[in-house]
This record gives structure tokens, sequence and C-alpha cells, in this order.
């Protein structure tokens, strides 16, 4: 079960605003999966996610960790980048399984590794067209769940 809205954001404050509505639709266990090129804003929104989760600094570019896990929100914020990771076996030996059930966890670059953690998931892919700071953000809902909470977040 699929579906997707696309949503217009003319600043990051609106890539910040999204990743805040998404958090206030979140559930333990989701995964969410933020795609695009280099700059798009996908730690901007991970940003945004980690703020209406009540974690409230220190979500950066997990570029240099490839996973961190922020615990002062109101479930615990696994952030990773995936970009870095060698492969699966890499993926494995963070132990991120153990605590996706009961976490939110957000993945930049995660297409691919998204289905293996959960097959049910949002992907948000973010595009800028031009050179000014507007970005496009498909919300593509795998599963149930999420296709119900795309209206949630769309409002
Ligand atoms: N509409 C917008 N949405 C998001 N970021 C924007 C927007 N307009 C300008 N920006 C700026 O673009 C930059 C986006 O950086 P960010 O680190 O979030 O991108 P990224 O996709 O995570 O990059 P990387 O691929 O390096 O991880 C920020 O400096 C942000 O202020
Ligand atoms: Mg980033």
């Amino acid at each position: 079960m699929t579906g997707e809205i696309t949503v217009s954001l003319p600043t990051a404050n609106d890539t910040w605003d999204l990743g805040r509505r998404i958090a206030a639709a979140i559930r333990p266990g989701d995964v969410v999966v933020l795609t695009g090129p280099l700059g798009a804003g996908k730690t901007v929104l991970a940003q945004g996610i980690g703020a209406g989760l009540g974690v409230l600094s220190g979500v950066i570019s997990p570029t240099f960790v490839l996973a961190r896990v922020h615990r002062e929100g109101r479930l615990p914020f696994v952030h990773v980048d995936a970009y870095r990771l060698a492969g699966f076996a890499e993926l494995d030996d963070l132990d991120l399984d153990s605590d996706v059930a009961d976490s939110v966890t957000v993945i930049e670059w995660g297409e691919g590794l998204a289905d293996r953690l959960a097959s049910e998931h949002l992907h948000v892919l973010i595009d800028r067209s031009g050179l000014d700071e507007r970005r496009t953000a498909v919300l593509h809902a795998n599963g149930a769940g999420w296709l119900r909470r795309l209206d949630e977040i769309n409002r």
C-alpha cells in the first residue's frame, strides 16, 4: 500500500517545519528515509524531526559518526548517514536492529537500506530545481500506517 504527496519548501525554515509535522505523526518503530542530492536539506529536515521529538540540540550531519542516538526526546531518535556505510554488514555492526522497534530511525541516503530495516516506512525525496532556496519534497508512504498519516503531515 503506497501513496505520495508533494510539498513545496520555499525556505530552509519550511523544511525544518515539515520535519516538525512528521515528528508529530511519528510512533515508536517508525523508519523515515531521506534522499536527495548533496545540500538538498536532508539534515535540516532531520533537525526538524528531532526538534518535534523534543531533541533540543546536537542533531547534526551524521557524516562522521555514521549513526547517533539522541535520547532526550519523547522517543529515542536514531540518526544515520547511510552514504558513508560500506554496506549492510556495517549497518549491522551498528546494532541498529535492536533499537528500531522502540525508536524513531531517520536515515539519510537510506534508500535500499530502509526495506531491510522496515518494509513500512516514509521515504522523503528532497530536490532543488533552481539556484534559489526553493526545494520540493515528495513524501512517499510505504504501508497503510504512513498512508493514513500523509494528510496529517500535509496540513
Ligand atoms: N528550502 C530549503 N530547505 C532546506 N535547506 C535549505 C533550503 N534553502 C536553503 N537551504 C540550505 O541548504 C543547506 C542544506 O543543508 P543540509 O545539510 O540539510 O543538506 P543535506 O541534504 O543534508 O546535505 P548532505 O548531502 O551533505 O548530507 C542548509 O545550509 C540550508 O540552510
Ligand atoms: Mg546531511
